[in-house]
Parts: C-alpha cells; sequence; structure tokens
C-alpha cells in the first residue's frame, strides 16, 4: 500500500482539488484507493457525500485517527490511500508527511505563494518519503502548447528551494472546478478535455515516482 499526501500550509491552492481528481485517476487506472480527509473544512466529504459512485472509499478522520485508519487500510488490501490535509497547522503537516510514501506540495505560480512555500518545504525535505511540488492552477499557454511564461517562471524560480518540480503544470480550468460540484472528477464529466488530459499526466508521473 501507498499513501501519498497532499500537503501546503498556505490555503486554496489546489489540494482538495488534486487529492479527489488523483483518487479518481487511480481508481480509474484499477487501484483500490481509499480518501483520507483530514481538514476539519470537509470539502472531500462533501465532494464524496454527492457523489453516486461508491468509488474511492473515504474516511473522515482526525489526525490521532491517522496510524490505525492506515492499519485498516493495509489490512483490508487499500492500494493507495491519498490524504488531503488542512492548510495552517504545521502538526498536521509534519505528521502527514512522516507516514507519506510521496508527499505533493501544490502551489499557485504567483509570486506570493512561491514565497509562501518555503514553511511547507520545510516540513517536507527530510524523511523517507520522497516529494514534489506541482504547480496548479496555472495561466493556460498561448495557442494551447507548452507552458504560459509565468508558469515556467514560476518554475525556474522553485528550482532554488532543493524540492523537484513535476513537469507536468495543471491550467485553472473552469469544468475541473464544476465537476466537483456534483461529487465527480473532469475525466468523468468531460474525458477528453484538456483537464482531463493534465490530470492524466500528473497520475501518471505521481505514480511513476511513488514506484521509484
Ligand atoms: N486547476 C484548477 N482549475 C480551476 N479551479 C481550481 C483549480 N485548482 C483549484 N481550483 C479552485 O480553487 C479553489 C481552491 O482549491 P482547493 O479547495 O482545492 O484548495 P485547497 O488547497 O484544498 O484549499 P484549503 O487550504 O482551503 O483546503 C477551489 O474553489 C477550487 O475549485
Ligand atoms: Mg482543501
Amino acid at each position: 500500500m501507498k499513501i501519498l499526501g497532499l500537503l501546503s500550509r498556505k490555503g486554496g491552492v489546489g489540494k482538495t482539488t488534486l487529492a479527489l481528481h488523483l483518487s479518481v485517476m487511480a481508481q480509474e487506472a484499477g487501484l483500490r484507493v481509499l480518501l483520507i480527509d483530514l481538514d476539519p473544512q470537509g470539502s472531500a466529504a462533501a465532494w464524496w457525500q454527492a457523489r453516486e459512485a461508491d468509488a474511492p472509499q473515504l474516511d473522515v478522520a482526525q489526525p490521532g485517527q491517522l496510524e490505525s485508519l492506515l492499519d485498516k487500510a493495509r489490512t483490508a488490501g487499500i492500494d493507495l490511500v491519498i490524504i488531503d490535509t488542512r492548510p495552517s497547522v504545521e502538526a498536521d503537516a509534519v505528521q502527514v508527511a512522516s507516514l507519506s510514501d510521496y508527499v505533493l506540495v501544490p502551489t499557485r505560480p504567483a509570486i506570493l505563494d512561491l514565497r509562501a512555500i518555503l514553511g511547507t518545504l520545510d516540513i517536507v525535505k527530510g524523511g523517507r518519503h520522497r516529494a514534489s511540488i506541482v504547480l496548479n492552477a496555472c495561466l493556460a499557454p498561448r495557442g494551447g502548447v507548452g507552458e504560459a511564461s509565468s508558469t515556467s517562471d514560476a518554475r525556474k524560480a522553485l528550482k532554488a528551494f532543493g524540492v523537484p518540480v513535476a513537469p507536468v503544470s495543471i491550467v485553472q480550468r473552469a469544468p475541473l472546478a464544476h465537476a466537483l460540484v456534483g461529487g465527480q472528477a473532469v475525466s468523468e464529466t468531460e474525458p477528453t478535455s484538456k483537464a482531463t488530459k493534465e490530470l492524466r499526466a500528473l497520475w501518471r508521473y505521481v505514480e511513476k515516482e511513488m514506484g521509484k
């Protein structure tokens, strides 16, 4: 069983959006997936309530319950656990980082978000897990190919921070947010969309990195 933690001490960067989408992508790839909502805001749990399909599974937990929940998941034959966390609370981030095999740190490509990422990277560096930063809610590239210059600038700036940046970035796209409202992922509502292609590419990257 692999454990993937989504961490960022800054709010609103896309932890929940990416956790939900990656959970559906992994399930579509044939894995048994458990999502753990560690955020008292309950955004992942609300999405799951609105969802008609049974998979992925979801548990709501307090940080103190996390280890026993992971043991239960292991016994139940879960292949992948994805943990969505709340922002700001350092202790939660430290705990999730220590239990995860892989940590994804989403950030928006704006300068204030890039500066705010340092606190999270301090937590993520070290430990047995591997990690990468993922640029989310990026501007769409001109002409639809490659990356917007603001995205590649952010990528360059982040190089100095000592945690790899995922080669796939996720553009700000309305269908991606709309899908979540109905308890779905964009791969279910718009399977051939650009948003689906990007998120699938992100899943393949994470899957490969987790397997290393
Ligand atoms: N790539 C994207 N395209 C469109 N909308 C996005 C994208 N990423 C995030 N959003 C939107 O931005 C908002 C914040 O995203 P999200 O809730 O996933 O962030 P978060 O890091 O989980 O926030 P919090 O720290 O409050 O838990 C949401 O309204 C979400 O729908
Ligand atoms: Mg969230």
